[in-house]
């Protein structure tokens, strides 16, 4: 295979949340591609420590993408470094599970602020940049909750579908400045903060079983995915959305309850 296939050798890529998580494998890919990554997260300590361990050419950035000031300075340190920006993965999101009827107009503000507002602040900072190159590849980490509504996932649903809507707008407003925007929706995915919720419990086996693949998703699974929109691999794919779940979106019928299955389950159960 030839050399460098992603073409993403010497290119800035951003990371937001690239501390940990499916952020963290991003970046390690990027990495691994030969790219100068780009880690933005809260605490300036953890990305600085993700950023040491990607490499000499990579950099960590203490960011709240909420915050405008916060990534606006990012982006004047990522154009005094690098002078560039190439990719932007907007990835830093949270998700505070609460019952709607519980939940008030500044919980559901904070889930906006981080995972919609974040991502806007990020897209206009970066974006900048990029149009002073002429191109650029966006790619924002959504999740199925889009499609499928996150249990007790009130502001988090409402963000992951809107960001959809946004990515597209991004795509044909700067389509002709030569930046493509996409959407990755990430379906269960081993990450600390699913584990963490999950432990002392047969969830994560569960979970496993109800998608095609019969396994969760790991964090490389994403990074792949996010790797192939970013790279010139994908030139001309934008406003895109890639549902990368093992299948778990197309479960539905096959875990209806059916007549042919069950009796062909009690045969197996008398065998
Ligand atoms: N883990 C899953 O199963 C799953 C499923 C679908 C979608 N997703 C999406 O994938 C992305 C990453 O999820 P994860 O599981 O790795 O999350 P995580 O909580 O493990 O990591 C998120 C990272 O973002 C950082 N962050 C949070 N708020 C920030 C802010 N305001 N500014 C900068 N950084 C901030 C955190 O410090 C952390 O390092 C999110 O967009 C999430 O919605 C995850």
């Amino acid at each position: 295979m030839q050399q460098d296939w992603l073409g993403l050798s010497g290119k800035t890529c951003v990371v937001t949340g690239g501390a940990r998580g499916i952020g963290l494998a991003i970046a390690e890919g990027l990495a691994g591609a030969g790219a100068r990554v780009v880690v933005l997260d809260l605490a300036a300590e953890d990305a600085e420590r993700a950023a040491s361990a990607l490499g000499a050419d990579a950099l960590g950035l203490a960011c709240d993408t909420s915050d405008e000031a916060s990534v606006t300075a990012a982006a004047e340190r990522v154009r005094s470094a690098h002078g560039r920006c190439d990719v932007l993965v907007n990835n830093a999101a949270v998700f505070r599970p609460m019952p709607l009827i519980e939940s008030t107009l500044k919980d559901w503000n904070d889930g906006l602020a981080v995972n919609l507002s974040g991502y806007y602040n990020c897209v206009q900072a970066f974006g900048r940049l990029m149009m002073e190159n002429g191109a650029g590849a966006m790619v924002h980490i959504g999740s199925i909750a889009a499609f499928t509504s996150q249990f007790h996932g009130v502001d988090y649903s409402a963000t992951k579908a809107a960001i959809t809507g946004f990515s597209r707008q991004v795509a044909i407003e700067w389509g002709g400045r030569g930046i493509r925007s996409n959407v990755v929706h990430p379906g269960l995915t081993k990450t600390p903060l699913t584990a963490e919720r999950n432990t002392g419990s047969d969830i994560m086996a569960r979970r496993a079983r109800m998608t095609a693949a019969k396994r969760m998703g790991e964090p490389d699974d994403i990074a792949n995915a996010v790797m192939f929109l970013a790279s010139e691999r994908s030139s001309y794919v934008t406003g895109a959305d890639m549902i990368v779940d093992g299948g778990l979106q197309r479960m539905l019928t096959e875990l209806v309850p059916n007549a042919t299955r069950i009796s062909d389950f009690e045969k197996g159960l008398r065998q």
